[in-house]
This record gives structure tokens, sequence and C-alpha cells, in this order.
């Protein structure tokens, strides 16, 4: 997987095609995230009125997500009303890309059970509850257990019948048993094939040896109780069992993949010592092309990346970048974004840069590194971050940005030395810029439609005439290309996230458009937006609530005083609420509010709907206007209930539709 393996082949052409013959094996062989559902399990009981339960259910998934990031087992307790605690386990066979993807997709499926204050969803790769009591070490109940059998008998063949379902039945007994006795060995974990009958048990990894027996003991005999049926999943308080005549988990562990994924770049390496290696990749190109038509479009990217990055001389090489850096000294650290540190260089020339650093991660770095190069070398606007070039030869992967000399726009808004230097005119300046910058992100003049995801005052840089740059594109996907539902969790920052992004994972432009309003109302208002920290005082409400009392110019920042335009302040104030409305339909486009920030004559319309968050503190008298916590997520689960049993993939899809035809 070391790049510096290849770095005998000096063509660039050739090290793409190893990087995508690797990674098409790497995701051919390996990346079954298993995300079907097996069961998904809503407790009765609902939070008490004005709890805040939603932001702690989110903060709660978050910390998790934190802790599974690195290994498949997580548990995470929130000391909120009623109290939160959540468990996540991923089947000990999967790998940690896959437990990832695994996580994700029960974190996107279990809110369908919200605002109940319990909830269990069993996947085929992993499992997440979260109750308000402390569960960890439970592993049978007679209430939750349960179990499900497939509708499918194994096939019947004449009038063997009953021998052949005795013998299945004796399979099935002996399979469970087995496979009880190595999880009970191995630390809660095991698989086992008897004469085609494949099974799996896991134990939670917080449950103690005596309890996983009871738990899986309990689940093999009620996992016995499905045969003929060609499959049964046990799914108990403490722990999972499967058994199916397909074979469903992954051999061997991690370790063991890595250690087959060496013998493949031996044979790799010997194979290409001989001339029969342009043979060999070039057939297994054309069979993966074949086969997995989702990457044919990468595929192609990346080969025309790779041709373009040589043809434009956007190539830096990786010692003189190093150098740059003065070795990636500390000193020179700029900042840390999602997907790598970045650092301030200088160029033989003289030439200043910001060199980021991109974290190494396998298929997921290429992707990543991937979307950077790709889209921002095509996008190029006086208020985005300029991409000069990149470096792939070295140990790790480098991008090289324009430097901008002034620090993130939070620097200049909330601190209270610095906040007197920026003027009503500089912050409508930046409010404008940044808004055209998002606006040609979403598709503006070129066919490119992307979404941000992350935008937020530490991600808008202002150089040295404070023209706003936005920066920190880790985040960015393009829509056309990558049709994939599934983010490893859901990227953004809290507070500046969208509702139904929040809760659903549902992407689309108009999340950008929410996270630009709370920009909007931060630097008018020159406060932080703290919708999580606090249960009342968000920024967000209190423009509202200001707003509704026809008070708006009290929300502005006291140290522009009487410097603001006592027209234009409230106006912007009122678009900053236009976005961050809770519906989606009704925040507009980031091309009308470029116009109506432009066009003096432009009408703009009234915010009728307030932001989400907190909504039900509002006065009562707004009440049959307003949102509640409660009906918005009763709607969310309606409207997921709506697609019925369809898939995640069908759902994004759809509403990724919906907006392009907006
Ligand atoms: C948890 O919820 C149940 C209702 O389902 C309730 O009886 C119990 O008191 C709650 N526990 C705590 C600690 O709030
Ligand atoms: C909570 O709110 C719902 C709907 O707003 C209402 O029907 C219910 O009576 C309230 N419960 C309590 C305990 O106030
Ligand atoms: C995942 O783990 C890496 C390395 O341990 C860490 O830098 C990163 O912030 C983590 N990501 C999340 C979302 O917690
Ligand atoms: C298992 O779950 C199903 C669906 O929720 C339910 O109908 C059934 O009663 C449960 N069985 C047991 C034994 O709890
Ligand atoms: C499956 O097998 C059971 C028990 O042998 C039998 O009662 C049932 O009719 C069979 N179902 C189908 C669809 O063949």
């Amino acid at each position: 997987m070391n790049p510096m393996q290849f770095s005998a082949l000096k063509q660039p052409y050739w090290r793409w095609v190893l990087l995508l013959v690797f990674s098409l094996l790497v995701s051919s062989s390996f990346s079954d995230p298993r995300i079907s559902n097996s069961g998904l399990f809503c407790g009765n009981s609902k939070p008490p009125n004005g709890t805040n339960f939603v932001p702690n259910f989110v903060k709660e998934m978050q910390g998790l997500l934190e802790v599974i990031n690195t290994s498949h087992f997580a548990s995470y307790h929130l000391n909120s009303t009623p109290p939160m605690y959540a468990l996540a386990q991923c089947h000990q066979d999967l790998s940690q890309n896959d437990c990832l993807l695994c996580y994700a997709a029960s974190r996107t499926r279990i809110p369908r059970c919200l605002p109940s204050v319990s909830a269990r969803i069993f996947l085929d790769g992993c499992f997440l509850r979260y109750d308000n009591y402390s569960f960890f070490q439970e592993s049978v109940s007679s209430s939750l257990d349960n179990v499900s059998c497939s509708s499918n008998n194994i096939t019947m063949s004449g009038e063997d019948n009953n021998k052949r379902v005795n013998l299945f039945g004796r399979n099935v007994d002996y399979a469970v048993g087995k496979v009880t006795r190595i999880a009970l060995r191995n630390g809660g974990f095991g698989v086992e094939q008897v004469d085609g009958v494949y099974a799996l048990a896991q134990c939670w990894k917080s449950v103690p040896a005596e309890g996983c027996r009871q738990c899986l003991q309990k689940a093999a005999k009620a996992v016995r109780g499905c045969v003929p049926k060609k499959e049964g999943r046990g799914m108990n308080t403490g722990c999972y069992l499967r058994y199916s005549t397909k074979k469903f988990y992954n051999e061997g562990t991690e370790a063991e993949h890595d250690h087959g994924f060496s013998g493949i770049s031996i044979i790799i390496a010997i194979v290409s010592a001989t001339s029969a290696f342009l043979m060999l990749s070039l057939s297994a190109i054309y069979a993966t092309y074949a086969r997995l038509s989702k990457r044919k479009k990468e595929l192609k990217n990346l080969g025309q990346i790779s041709k373009r990055i040589d043809r434009s001389g956007l190539k830096f090489n990786y010692e003189t970048l190093e150098k740059a850096t003065d070795y990636f000294s500390m000193s020179r650290k700029l900042g840390q974004g999602g997907a790598g540190s970045v650092f301030m260089g200088i160029l033989p020339n003289g030439k200043i840069v910001a060199v980021k650093r991109l974290i190494y991660n396998t298929r997921q770095w290429v992707d990543e590194f991937f979307n950077e190069v790709n889209l921002i070398s095509r996008i190029q606007h006086k208020n985005l971050v300029k991409l000069l070039g990149c470096s792939i030869e070295g140990p790790e992967s480098l991008l090289v940005y324009e430097y901008v000399p002034n620090k993130s726009l939070d620097h200049f808004i909330f601190d209270e030395k610095k906040a007197n230097f920026l003027k009503w005119k500089q912050r409508f300046d930046i409010i404008v810029g940044t808004a055209e910058g998002l606006a040609h992100l979403h598709g503006g003049a070129s066919q490119i439609r992307i979404i941000h995801r992350d935008i937020k005052s530490s991600n808008v840089l202002l150089d040295e005439n404070l023209n706003p740059k936005i920066a920190d594109f880790g985040l960015v996907r393009c829509l056309a290309t990558d049709k994939s539902h599934l983010s490893t969790g859901v990227a953004g920052t809290l507070g500046y996230m969208a509702p139904e992004y929040l809760v659903r994972g549902q992407l689309t432009e108009k999340v950008d458009v929410y996270s630009f309003g709370v920009l909007v109302l931060e630097i008018v208002c020159g406060k932080r937006n703290t919708t999580f920290t606090k249960d009342s005082g968000s920024l967000l409400q209190t423009v509202w609530t200001l707003y509704r009392s026809n008070r708006l110019p009290e929300a502005i920042d006291p140290c522009m005083r009487d410097d603001f335009s006592a027209k234009e302040a409230p106006n912007v104030l009122q678009i900053g609420l236009l976005c961050t409305q809770a519906s989606v339909a009704l925040r507009p486009s980031m091309a009308q509010v470029v116009q109506m920030l432009t066009d003096k004559d432009c009408e703009i319309p009234p915010p009728n709907q307030p932001p989400f968050l907190n909504a039900s503190l509002l006065e009562p008298t707004n009440s049959t206007r307003s949102y509640s916590t409660d009906s918005f997520i009763s709607n969310a689960v309606r409207k997921i209930q709506g697609s019925g049993t369809s898939s995640e993939s069908s759902r994004t899809r759809s509403s990724d539709e919906a907006s392009r035809n907006q």
C-alpha cells in the first residue's frame, strides 16, 4: 500500500495504474459493510416536554463516532436529562472502513425511532443502541431479545425431504454450537462453517464473559427454531448470532487481510519484473472495470487527472515542499482541517504557499485526494482558495494552495479586540463575497455542482484586502460523480448544520445555504451561534425573536454602533433568517441570495419559519406556525416511512434529484 514501493516506476501513468489496481482489489475483496437491516426496535416512551432531546442525541452519536473511528466497539454516556447511554459494536470481521460505513448506516436509520428514549438497530455488520440507563453489561432480557428467520425454506427435493431437513437441522445445531464455543474462547467473536451452513457470533465488548455465554446460548437455541429456513438471526440484548446457507462473513481478521494484501503486492512485484506485467494490469483493469461500473467514472477521471497534472505543471516535487515547510515543522503549522493539517511553505523562488498534508488512508485517501485535485483545479473563483498543485510521489500526498495572509474570519468577528476592525462595509463585502463563492460552488457558471458541507467562520479566510476566500474543500464531494449515499459519518460542524442533515443525513445544496445563514447572523451580530451549549440564548433563536417583535436592529453587533447602514443591516439579517428556515424548500438558493444582497431593488421575502433548533421554546402565540421539535421529527419520520422499506440510497437519490430539478 505504501506508494514508496512504486517509486521505482518513474512514469506517473504506471503509478496511477498500480494505485488503481490496488484500490480496486481492496474494494472488491474486502468491501461489504453489510448494512442490510436485521431489525430495528424502538422503545415506547418519549422524553418529557422541553428537553433538548434531539441535539443530545446528535451529540451522543458524535461521541460514539469519535471512538468507533478507530475501534470496533464504542460506548458513550451523556449526562443530560433524560440521561443518554449508547453503544455501538461492529462485527469483528469487518475492516475499519466498513465498520465506519456500517456505523454511518445505522446512525442514519436509527432516528426513525426518534423521539423514543430508547432504540436498538441490528444491521448485518453492526449494532447500535441508545437508552436512558446504563445497559452496557446486560446480556439477555425477556422483553428485548428477538429472533428473525428468513422466509425461504432450504430447497426440498422429492421424498427425502424429512431426511434433508433433519440433516440440515443437525448441521445448524452443530454450527451454532461450535460458533458459540469459538466466540467464548475468542473474546466474543467467532465464525464457523459446517457442511454448507455458515454461522457468526458476536457479543458486545462490554458484556462480561458469563453474560456472553448466556446470551449466545439463548440465541443459538432461538435460531435453531428457524430450521428449515435458510437463515436465522438471533438478536439479543448482549449479542448477535446468525446462520445462513450463504457465506456472509469475511474470513480471517484485519491482520490477515494485510497479510493477504502484501501477498498480492509481492505477486504483482514479481510479475512487474517481467513484461507480462503490462498484460496483467490491463486485463485486471478491464475485468474490474466491467464488474464495478460504479468506478467507471473514477477510472476515467483518474487517468485524466494524472495526465492533466503532468501537462498543466501542477506537479510539485515532494522534497521541495518538505524543505519549503521546514520539514513540516510545528512552527509552520497554520491549522488542522478535516482531511489533514496545513503548513506554510516558502518555495525556492520565494513564493509563499499553504501546503496541506493529507492523512494517508488507503482507498479512502485516493478518493479524497482525487476529489480535491480534480474539483479544485477545475473550479476557480475570486472567493475560493486557489489550488496551485500537488505532490503524489512522496510517502504522503500534499496539496499546494495559494497562501492567504490574514487569518480566518472567526479570529476577527469573535475576538473583541479585533472586532472593531471590521466595519459594516467590510462585513457586508465579506458576506457578499462568501455568497458569490458558494453560489459558484453550487454550479454558478459551470456544470459542476459541489456541496461544501462545512461552511463556517473558520473556513472563510481573509486576504490582505479582507476579501473572503472559502477554504477546506476536504469535505467536498461532487454530486455528478459521487452518488454514494453513505459518508463515513455526517460531516460538518455542530451549530452550522441544517436540521435535515443532522437528523437524517440528507444532503443537498440547501445544507450549505443553512450554514451560510448561520454565518451571516454571526458576522452581523458578532456572536457565535451556541446552539448546543445552552438551552436558551442560541443566536438563531435570539435573532428570530427580535425579528418577530420588529426589533431586528438590536441584534446588530454593538461594535459597529452607528457605523452600520440602518436599512442594509436588518435586511441582511432577514436574509440570514431566510436561509436558516427549518424546511429545505423554503430556503433560497445561493444564486437568489446573491441577488437579494446585490440588487438594491430586490424585494426580500419575510422568513416565515423559525430555525429548527430550540424552536419549541418560542413564544406560544407562534406555535401554530412554528415547527416544534416534536412535529419536525414526526414529519421526518412520516417522510421516511412514506418511502416504505426502500433503501437509503433510493431516498437519497430522490432527494438529490428533487433538488436538481428545482
Ligand atoms: C427511563 O425511561 C423509563 C420509561 O421508559 C422510565 O420509567 C425511567 O424512569 C427512565 N429512567 C431515567 C433514569 O430517566
Ligand atoms: C407535551 O406536549 C404535547 C404536544 O405539544 C402535549 O400534547 C402534551 O400534553 C405535553 N405533555 C406534558 C406532560 O406537558
Ligand atoms: C478519527 O481518528 C483520527 C485519528 O485517530 C482523528 O484524527 C480524527 O479526528 C477522527 N475523526 C473523527 C470524526 O473523530
Ligand atoms: C420480535 O419483534 C417483532 C417485530 O418487532 C415482534 O412482532 C415480536 O413480537 C418480537 N418477538 C419477541 C419474542 O419479542
Ligand atoms: C417450509 O417448511 C415448513 C416446515 O417444513 C412448511 O410447513 C412450510 O410450508 C414450508 N414453506 C414453504 C414456502 O415451502
